[in-house]
């Protein structure tokens, strides 16, 4: 006997073995393919916070989290009249509706870069974008460089696709410039496209002008596109200037992924898009029509928020956009000020989007084995959680979110130094902490892996903590709980495993 599936195909016997009992289903290539390094990093740390401390998570780079910044009247009546009108309820083109392709159009034109609706491509967020941009331009074989550190999607995309990801380094001491002789010596006849990300997460750097021009006269040289990641675009602090790569290149093609999702502070909306910026035309003869190809794949952003875009982008008054950048720029201006005190760590001020990193001078910190451990000891100690670097495939550094109240910011940065005066050691003087104290690190510590003190393995400690009343923040949710402390500290852990999902930015970030 044989299958016959309505193609009138027909598949091979199934053997008498296989009818009686199936063995597993095997996942396709591309899923077994896919996966996210911070998941893997993450998951595998033990958060496990201190009952007595309110839980702070400066690891989520959501800018609704925490319930300090509302969306503005504009934007909620775009979005409002949008439904009402009941025009938008339908499946949109597979580009977007050519009034909201105009509207973005209109809106991200340079007198450099003048854009039609033809040159917008309306996405499921920037996520979306980036998608559609790496895989329009590289496929299975290829490779494509990317910064380190650096957003994790793009690892994750190109994995997915099995596209080979090259790093070049951003250089700290530069204000995190790429280094353009790495990148140089990255490419080879495999490259397709440089991914660049500016501004960037998880740095919070803004690339000058000038220093753009140099990755464009580098491109320029090699003839290879670029993937222009600026979802930060605009979002720079004070005194601050962001050039969009397209409207300093002349030659270099660009596919510009962006969205409301960070500037508009709608993460959850998914309103993204690709601007194709294409002076010479040379996107012209296939990869315009590849985008459009793969825009059928699947419909991209909702109808109704497509519907609310023009408004979105001319209606929005200016003050709700450096209402968002005033506070980040604060708060990186406090924790820079609290964390360039303490021994051991080196902030970098940041000049844009939604984050901080710090440097960990691990050798003075010789409790711990890596950013790894430093950030988890953080959690159990302080009830602080950082995402540390590695996520971002760079050691020895840890991300701050800046979107988060400033009260928030300001404890958090006092129990971090709290913590680095309790494990730094002059490795010089031999001498432990900022405080001169000469007793050895344990003394102070109330809880980290390598004290024999920890209150997560300590039944002793378990049991005088039992009947503690605990309070976790997270965001606006408060768990209150009596609970034993072993209790708690599950609950803790499922707490800790929830904000680390929503840890960073994005579904990839979340999953
Ligand atoms: C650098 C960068 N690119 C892209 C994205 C994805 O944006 P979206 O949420 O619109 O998909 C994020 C999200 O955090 C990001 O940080």
């Amino acid at each position: 006997m044989s299958h016959r599936p309505t193609n009138n195909q027909i598949l091979p016997q199934k053997s008498e073995d296989t009818k009686r009992g199936w063995k597993s289903v095997r996942a396709s290539w591309m899923a077994r393919n896919t996966f996210n390094p911070i998941r893997n990093i993450v998951d595998n740390m033990k958060l496990i916070p201190n009952p007595d401390k309110k839980m702070i998570a400066l690891s989520i780079g959501d800018p609704t989290t925490f319930g300090n910044l509302p969306v503005c009247d504009e934007i909620l009546q775009a979005v409002e009249k949008s439904l009402k009108c009941q025009l938008r309820n339908g499946y949109s083109p597979s580009m977007g509706y050519d009034d909201a392709r105009d509207a973005v159009a209109k809106h991200y034109s340079t007198p450099t870069s003048i854009l039609t609706a033809e040159d917008v491509f309306l996405t499921c967020g920037c996520s979306g974008a980036l998608d559609l941009a790496i895989s329009v331009l590289a496929g299975s074989g290829d490779n494509i460089l990317v910064p380190r550190p650096g957003f994790s999607l793009y690892q994750v995309l190109a994995h997915s696709y099995s596209i080979e990801c090259k790093y070049y380094d951003l250089v700290a001491d530069r204000l995190w410039e790429a280094d353009l002789l790495h990148m140089e010596s990255l490419i080879d006849s495999k490259t397709t496209l440089i991914v660049i990300n500016n501004p960037s997460n998880p740095c919070g750097s803004v690339w000058t002008k000038e220093h753009i021009m140099d990755i464009l006269k580098l491109a320029e040289k090699y003839q290879l596109p670029i993937v222009a990641d600026e979802v930060y675009a605009d979002f720079v602090f004070e005194g601050e200037e962001f050039h969009s790569f397209a409207s300093l290149s002349s030659i270099v093609p660009i596919l510009t992924c962006g969205g409301l999702t960070k500037k508009y502070l709608v993460p959850g909306w998914r309103m993204g898009w690709v601007l194709v910026h294409d002076p010479l035309k040379l996107f012209n003869l296939e990869v315009r029509k590849g985008l459009q190809a793969l825009t059928q794949r699947i419909l991209g952003p909702t109808s109704f928020i497509q519907g609310a875009l023009q408004s979105i982008l001319t209606h929005t008054p200016e003050h709700y956009f450096k209402n968002s950048t005033n506070l980040c720029q604060n708060n990186a201006r406090c924790c820079y000020e609290m964390l360039s005190k303490c021994k051991g760590l080196k902030p970098i001020m940041p000049s844009g989007a939604m984050y901080m990193m710090v440097g960990i001078s691990m050798k003075n910190f010789p409790n711990f084995k890596n950013d790894l451990d430093f950030t988890q000891n953080l959690v159990t100690q302080q009830s602080v959680f950082c995402l540390p670097a590695a996520c971002f495939q760079f050691p020895d550094y840890f991300r701050i979110v800046l979107t988060v109240p400033e009260h928030i910011v300001r404890e958090a940065c006092e129990r971090i130094t709290e913590f680095c005066k309790q494990h730094y050691v002059d490795i010089n003087n031999n001498n432990n902490n900022n405080n001169n104290n000469a007793t050895t690190t344990t003394s102070n510590c109330n809880g980290c892996s390598k004290c024999n003190n920890n209150f997560g393995n300590d039944e002793n400690e378990s049991v005088k903590l039992k009947d503690k009343k605990m309070k976790y923040e997270v965001g606006s949710v408060i768990i209150n709980s009596s609970k034993r402390i072993n209790d708690v500290m599950e609950d803790g852990q499922q707490m800790l495993n929830d904000v680390a999902k929503h840890s960073t930015d994005g579904l990839h970030e979340k999953n």
